[in-house]
């Protein structure tokens, strides 16, 4: 089984981080959301990968590399245009040969493995109905936002839609689907949406009206796409909720290190407070500051004299006297600080490169 996994997209909910990067890259937990796709595919036993890239290709190929980094063999298929999720499947069809398939979006984070949902999938294939597809779903309270499946009585899926005006139920697709070869006559069949994209859905959908097996799953664990502020910051806080301590960094006397915190090495923690679950990366430096619970701090940033909560701050940024940030994502070199008098409580999305001066 091969995996296709989609790192193209233009990222435009989440902007201004994503004027200068790739939306499956902004870090959760001290990591790439796309690396935790890439580690789930591996996990697997998939490590023929093929990435679909567009206008951010450089980074992308950049930070995986030819994927030995995740013992895992990756190829790149540029998509010149955001053309739909089942475009993606188009153009990688020489990549992708007859063989299965996993199709996963990047910018989604699962709590459960893939293992046991492509297991079910070759467990279906050998039996006496194999189905062409399966697709995992999870209850959603929005539903509107996403492609959503109808079932009949026994399971099977009847109707896809994708983002509905009038959800005809609350079962969402998440963004992990399995296909063997016919998708390819699928996704060549459809013509593309009101929003001009080829859809995954419809493609689904006309395997379904083809009178072709599709299996689902349901999702029991959490599901997060995160492609807006308050999922990824969601993703942060789920993903900090299962480190361990870890303290290879220095601590000076006068610090408190409460609850599970990791301190990367070349960290320096100095008179100040970190409250876990708390991520603190190579080479940063807290100074007198607090760095409350679900806090990820990148690479080399900076805190000093500031009050930090729920929040992700990229590598290499700074938060200088900022008596309060909370539920904010700071970009890579952005710096925030104060002059004057003082805010009481700061939420910020600030782009990379960005300056802040609270006055
Ligand atoms: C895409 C799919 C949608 C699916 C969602 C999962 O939506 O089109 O059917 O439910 O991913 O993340 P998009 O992220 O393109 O809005």
């Amino acid at each position: 089984m091969k995996a296709l996994i989609l790192a193209g997209g233009a990222g435009t909910r989440l902007r201004p981080i994503t004027h200068t990067r790739a939306k499956q890259l902004v870090p959760v937990a001290n990591k790439p959301i796309l690396f935790y796709g890439i580690e789930a595919m591996v996990a697997a036993g998939i490590t023929e990968i093929g990435v679909i890239v567009g206008d951010t290709r450089d980074e992308v190929m950049g930070a995986l590399g030819d994927g030995s980094q995740f013992r895992a063999a990756i190829s790149y298929i540029p998509q010149d245009e955001p053309l739909g999720l089942a475009h993606c499947v188009l153009i990688a069809r020489e990549f992708l040969g007859d063989d299965d398939f996993v199709m996963y979006l990047g910018d989604n984070l699962l709590e459960q493995d893939l293992a046991a949902f492509t297991a079910a999938f070759e467990q279906a294939r050998a039996g006496s109905t194999p189905p062409d597809a399966q697709i995992l779903l999870k209850q959603v309270p929005d539903p509107h936002r996403f492609g959503i499946a109808v079932l009949d009585d026994a399971g099977d899926v009847v109707t896809l839609v994708e983002k509905p005006a009038d959800p005809p139920s609350d079962l969402a697709l998440v963004g992990v689907y399995l296909f063997d070869a016919s998708i390819h006559e699928a996704v060549a069949s459809i013509a593309p949406s009101p929003r001009g994209e080829l859809e995954i859905t419809d493609a689904i959908q006309w395997l379904v009206d083809q009178g072709r097996r599709v299996r689902c799953e349901l999702l029991t664990g959490w599901w997060i796409d995160t492609g807006k502020l308050t999922p990824l910051l969601e993703a942060n806080r789920l993903l900090l909720e299962r480190i361990d301590t870890h303290i290879a960094g220095s601590v000076d006397a006068a610090s408190v290190i409460d609850g599970r915190v990791q301190v990367a090495e070349g960290a320096q923690i100095i008179n100040s407070t970190i409250r876990g679950p708390v991520s603190i990366g190579p080479g940063a430096v807290i100074e007198d500051s607090f760095i409350g619970p679900f806090s990820a701090v990148g690479a080399r940033c900076r805190v000093s004299q500031s009050e930090i909560e729920h929040s992700v701050l990229m590598d290499d940024s700074s938060v200088i006297e900022i008596p309060r940030l909370e539920d904010s994502l700071i970009g890579s070199f952005a710096e925030v600080s104060r002059t004057r008098r003082k805010p009481r409580s700061l939420r910020l999305m600030v782009g990379d490169h960005c300056q802040i001066d609270i006055e």
